[in-house]
């Protein structure tokens, strides 16, 4: 511990000023090596901690809970809060702040630039040029899918989920969309339809997952759900990596069950760098990078630091993910 047990620990230093303003709510404890902060320091440190400033790769359980008897905000520089058990959370009344809405658009953006990358064979393009293989114009060189005027399946269709549908629409493409509710608002605001899974992946030429990692939603995409989809078809990942199955995907990607896979996120992250599947061409893996614009990040820093600092004042959290604590 430092000398002075901290008020506020955060797990890894921000992006741009937020720590400022944290630093006048309490003292900080600010881990600032690159990697995760060590499960037992961040213990130690939350001993008599009121707030935490925590990043997705933080596994924030009931032991650790248990462990800070202070805690009255638990708050993480991200959306998704797999990494938090919630209930353990709202059973503590502690709420837990993430951040929505601020990353919806740049994660859209990626999610198409995978889409494209993979359907229209980007990368392997890139790696032929850069290998001296480029000769003349071939008419048949590295052949890819289209993307414009084709069916886009949406798995999810939450913030992220209705944000790759509008750039859809610029593209001309149908779009389905499923989820475990209807979206009657979303379905005549954006003209998407809503389908079965199966009918979706049968039926889509491309598969986007935006879908939340869950119980019910891991490995949603196994091998069965590969062998549905069509041969031409492009699936691209941009939730957490735990809704695929990786093996299963390989295996398809190996035997062009499918075409093509783009993914932002892997399971485990990171991915080893010797996984066979970053040796197959037909693959883009890029390191869970649908936030990181220069923008979008600071403001998830500075949407996390608001909640943060809200808890800690005792006062709702802008962006509380287990709102029923205030129940
Ligand atoms: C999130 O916020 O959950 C993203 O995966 C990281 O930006």
């Amino acid at each position: 511990m430092t000398p002075t047990a901290p008020d506020i620990v955060v797990t890894r230093r921000p992006p741009g000023d937020v720590l400022a303003r944290l630093a006048d709510a309490g003292t900080l404890y600010v881990w600032e090596d690159d990697r995760p902060m060590p499960p037992e320091l961040l213990r130690q440190q939350l001993a008599a901690a009121s707030g935490l400033y925590c990043m997705l790769t933080d596994p924030i359980d009931a032991a650790l809970l248990d462990a800070a008897p202070s805690l009255r905000v638990v708050s993480t520089m991200a959306v998704g809060v797999d990494n938090i058990d919630l209930a353990a959370c709202t059973a503590r009344r502690i709420p837990v702040g993430h951040t929505p809405g601020v990353l919806t658009e740049t994660t859209a953006d990626l999610a198409f630039a995978l889409l494209l990358a993979a359907a229209r064979r980007i990368v392997e393009g890139v790696d032929y040029v850069r290998a001296g293989r480029w000769q003349r114009w071939e008419p048949d060189a590295l052949p890819g899918h289209d993307v414009h005027g084709t069916v886009l399946g949406i798995i999810g269709l939450g913030r992220i989920g209705r944000a790759v549908a509008r750039r859809a629409a610029g593209f001309g493409m149908t779009v389905w969309y499923h989820s475990r509710s209807p979206h009657p608002d979303v379905e005549s605001d954006l003209g998407v339809v809503r389908k079965s899974l199966d009918t979706l992946l049968a039926g889509s030429d491309h598969v986007v997952v935006t879908v939340a990692l869950t119980d019910e939603t891991r490995h949603i995409i196994d091998a069965d759900a590969l062998a549905t989809m069509k041969p031409t078809a492009t699936l691209v990942n941009v939730s957490r990596g735990g809704t695929v199955d990786q093996e299963a995907l390989r295996v398809a990607l190996e035997r062009g069950e499918i075409a093509a896979a783009g993914l932002d996120v892997t399971d485990p992250e990171p991915i080893d760098h010797r996984d066979p599947l970053l040796r197959l061409p037909n693959c883009v893996v890029i390191p869970h990078i649908g936030s990181s614009s220069w923008a979008t990040r600071v403001a998830m820093a500075d949407l996390a630091g608001a909640n943060l600092l809200a808890g800690l004042a005792g006062e709702q959290l802008p962006a509380c993910a287990n709102p029923e604590v205030y129940g």
